[in-house]
């Protein structure tokens, strides 16, 4: 079928992206599902920092693709062998499918298939299959999903059905932007009643990871960024207290108002710098969770010596090490009990035609999660 998408050809072109325009909205070919797969009409995209790490050329892809990897649509038809979803239903896109096989997949860590990366490098489905073209040219698979079109061939691993009392346009930001910051808190760091946390990056990933603390219970929440705005929405949201980055006596005011720094600091800026500033924040016995994706050669030198006598921890984060059939229904049933209030992370709306004028608010720090709809 053909199909309206946003194909990306060059990474690294010149902001103004509105002018530039990386993204060009295009026709383009896509299959239909394969053995496995399952073809749905996307109805809310958002726009997540890494989808922007990719236009701006931080962390390189296979080209030319179609990006968009946090989303929520409908089933509109299925591939052979797949029984446990019908037409009409409503699902989530999954980041990170998983073959359900392999030794992670198989002690219950499909976050981390250990087959997904070689297939997601070459731009594929977790099916081996390559659905999207345009002019008999294949266009990669974004993570397996490439929702920043008004249809998407995944495989079934990609998706998780939920209920369809949900706005798919609040359901499209549990793809990502949750799954990775609650799971961050809940899952990676297991926050418990009484932790004392610090968030530092306060996008769609770290406002999530806010939430998600506050609903483990956390007794201080500490909310950090370089930018007022956001720590004027965090402390709607249940910040206890917040700092801004950019005073350099960030770091010692928060060990004196905390007396002795954090038991758990979440870098979810994918900066270097944040992820110096989390190890400086931590208490003795604390650790450093990350989920920001910096550029792809980032390297921190990190002191042996504190790691140990300390007995500090650092530890990543991917896709909030979240099991997707587990996880997600969970976090929506949070979400519908208003103990998640996710929608507040929705700075508006927008049409695909506009999306590259998206990016360049996404890069200005002007907008927490906008979602393209259809
Ligand atoms: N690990 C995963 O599974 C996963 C999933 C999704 C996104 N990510 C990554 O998470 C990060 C956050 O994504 P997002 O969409 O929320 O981004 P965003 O651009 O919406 O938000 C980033 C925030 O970090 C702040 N910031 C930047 N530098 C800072 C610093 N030095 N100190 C304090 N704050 C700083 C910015 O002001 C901004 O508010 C990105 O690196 C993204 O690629 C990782
Ligand atoms: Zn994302
Ligand atoms: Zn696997």
């Amino acid at each position: 079928m053909k199909m309206t998408a946003a194909v990306l050809y060059e990474q690294g072109l010149q902001r103004p992206y509105a002018d530039s325009r990386p993204l060009r909205i295009e026709s383009v070919d896509l299959d239909g599902p394969g053995e496995g797969e399952v073809l749905v009409k996307v109805e809310g995209a958002g726009l997540c920092h890494s989808d922007l790490s990719t236009i701006d050329n931080s962390r390189p892809r296979t080209l030319p693709t179609i990006p968009g990897h946090e989303g929520a649509g409908i089933v509109a038809e299925l591939g052979a062998g797949i029984r446990d979803l019908k037409p009409g239903d409503h699902v989530v896109f999954v980041f990170v499918p998983s073959c359900g096989e392999c030794r992670n997949c198989r002690r219950g860590r499909p976050n981390v298939c250990t087959r997904w990366p070689q297939l997601r490098a070459r731009g594929e489905l977790m099916t081996g299959g390559r659905r999207l073209s345009r002019d008999g040219t294949f266009i990669a698979h974004y993570s397996g999903i490439s929702c920043f079109a008004e249809y998407a061939v995944v495989a079934r691993s990609s998706l998780v059905k939920i209920d369809p009392a949900v706005p798919l346009v609040d359901a499209a930001m549990f793809g990502c932007a949750v799954q990775t910051g609650v799971g961050a808190a809940v899952n990676t760091a297991g926050v418990r009643p009484g932790d004392v946390v610090a968030v530092v990056g306060l996008g769609g990933v770290g406002l999530s990871c806010l939430l998600g603390a506050r609903v483990a219970g956390a007794q201080r929440i500490i909310a950090v960024d370089l930018s007022d705005e956001k720590l004027g929405l965090a402390r709607q949201l249940g910040a206890t207290e917040t700092f801004n980055a950019g005073d350099p006596a960030c770091a010692k005011d928060i060990h004196e108002a905390t007396g002795g720094g954090v038991d758990f600091a979440f870098e979810m800026a994918g900066s270097i710098k944040a992820l110096a500033l989390c190890l400086e924040l931590l208490t003795r016995g604390g650790a450093v969770v990350t989920a920001g994706l910096p550029p792809a050669a980032a390297t921190y030198a990190l002191n042996h010596s504190s790691l140990v006598g300390d007995e500090k921890a650092i530890r990543g984060s991917y896709m909030g090490s979240c099991v997707p059939e587990r996880d997600v229904p969970a976090f929506i049933e949070l979400y519908k009990q208003g103990r998640l209030p996710i929608d507040r992370l929705k700075s508006g709306t927008l049409p695909l035609a506009d999306i590259n004028a998206g990016f360049d608010r996404l890069a200005d720090v002007a907008a927490v999660r906008q979602i393209v709809t259809f």
